[in-house]
């Protein structure tokens, strides 16, 4: 299994291009399943979740090929299964997102119960409500779920929660049913405009995307296109604060720049310097951090997959800081690890923590217990005195194209072996 070693204590100091979205691509590629056509898809990030949504599709018939790096191209014409395995499901939560296309455009659909994670319970309750409002009848046997319905009919769907995942799949399954849906309270991440952008492409009648009100009027028939995924938000956030806890001074190209306004807020508060050009966005660490407190929100509040990177930020500011989590349970598992690293971090309880900081993190052998928890280790690593090893890096792999050349790229004395 691979790990990281750092040598901590270098400025990270230039220029680094942001890849296109995991939390984008994911809908996109679930997106390709209602056309009958090939969809061509560009700014394909090449992450471990790639691939595994890649290898849903093709159980499911899809031909994939890569056309040059980074451009996929998906072929659902030859679907012939309605049925995502366990095993995929198990890797990756995300690849329940089939549910919503496979049952709207075939009548059936069978994908496994996705389960707890190591960061809460994860349910998919909203899912299943919108799709059973829709006329689908559900079923769960053997850790599956079985929905069917010969033509969803357009209903009223109100979130008690905007969850992304509800809003895509509801999304994705309205998009050829039988008039017209109307999402209330949907969530309005980013992500979501994205995915809307590629199903009007291909012929989809949506509108509201990004909005508290979604509308999305049925269509018999969808073509395959061509879409640009956007470029990755949280990407973007960690190495913003990777340059910022190092003292150093980076220039982030093709950075979605609107689309994380609540943290570089959060970065300036702390005493960064940050400015913002047509598609970049140039961060210069403080010479003293200064402790803020941050609240993880739905969008366009402080997402919860930067709260880990951000903690280890806050580790080294001057005073004490609180960090508070609104999403997810059980998502400080990162608190403990970076302690090791001579961190004063109290998790008072499942949602909130005390950091109080300290003048130096230090080199330790320390494990990532999820994606951005590996993320929030290596931004401490950067910033301590000696070696890091950090362990269990195919987590970081999930969500970040090769982050070990990136930052080398930025002086980073880091390798993996
Ligand atoms: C997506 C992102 C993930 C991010 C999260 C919140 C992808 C592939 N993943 O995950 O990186 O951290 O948004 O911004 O885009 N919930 C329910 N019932 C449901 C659905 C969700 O109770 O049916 C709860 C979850 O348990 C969780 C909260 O709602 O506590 C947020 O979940 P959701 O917004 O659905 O996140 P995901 O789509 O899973």
């Amino acid at each position: 299994m691979d790990r990281f070693i750092v040598e901590g204590g270098k400025p990270l100091v230039g220029e680094i291009a942001i890849s296109g979205s995991k939390n984008a691509v994911l809908p996109i590629f679930a997106a390709t399943l209602l056309a009958d056509s090939p969809c061509t898809i560009t700014n394909v990030p090449e992450l471990r979740d790639v691939k595994t949504m890649l290898k849903v599709l093709e159980t499911l018939g899809c031909r994939t090929s890569a056309a040059e790096p980074g451009t996929i191209v998906i072929d659902p014409t030859g679907v012939d299964r309605f049925d995502a395995p366990y095993d995929l499901v198990r890797t990756m939560r995300a690849s329940f997102i089939v549910l919503g296309p496979l049952l709207t455009r075939y009548g059936t659909a069978r994908v496994s119960m996705p389960g707890g994670c190591a960061i809460g319970v994860r349910q998919v309750d909203l899912h299943l409500k919108g799709f059973a409002a829709m006329g689908a009848q559900i079923e769960t046997e053997g850790g599956y779920i079985k929905a069917s319905c010969p033509r969803l009919k357009g209903a009223e769907i109100y979130l008690d929660f905007p969850s992304v995942g509800a809003t895509e799949n509801i999304m994705l399954a309205a998009s050829m049913a039988e008039g017209t849906t109307v999402i209330k309270n949907p969530a309005l991440e980013p992500e979501i405009i994205d995915l809307a952008n590629i199903l009007i492409r291909m012929g989809a009648r949506i509108a509201g995307a990004g909005s508290k009100i979604i509308e999305v009027t049925g269509v018999r028939r969808l073509t395959g296109c061509t879409h640009e995924v956007m470029a990755d938000r949280i990407e973007t956030g960690t190495y913003a604060v990777a340059a910022a806890i190092t003292h150093g001074q980076v220039r982030l190209h093709r950075a979605p720049v609107a689309a994380i306004q609540s943290v570089i807020a959060k970065l300036q508060e702390s005493g960064a310097e940050v400015s913002i050009g047509d598609g970049w966005l140039d961060v210069k660490g403080p010479a003293q951090i200064r402790s803020v407190n941050v609240t993880t929100q739905p969008y366009p509040g402080f997402p919860t997959d930067l709260q880990a990177p951000f903690m280890a930020y806050l580790t080294l500011a001057k005073g004490s800081s609180t960090v508070t989590e609104r999403i997810f349970e059980n998502r400080f598992l990162h608190a403990a690890e970076l302690g090791r690293m001579g961190a004063d971090v109290r998790v008072q309880n499942a949602s909130s923590t005390i950091i109080n900081g300290v003048d130096t993190l230090s080199g330790a052998q320390v494990m990532a217990s999820d994606l951005r928890a590996g993320a929030a280790l290596v931004v401490a690593a950067l910033a301590a005195k000696g070696s890091t090893e950090i362990h269990r890096v195919y987590h970081i792999d999930r969500g970040y194209v090769r982050m070990e050349e990136k930052l080398a790229h930025l002086g980073a004395t880091i390798r993996r072996e």
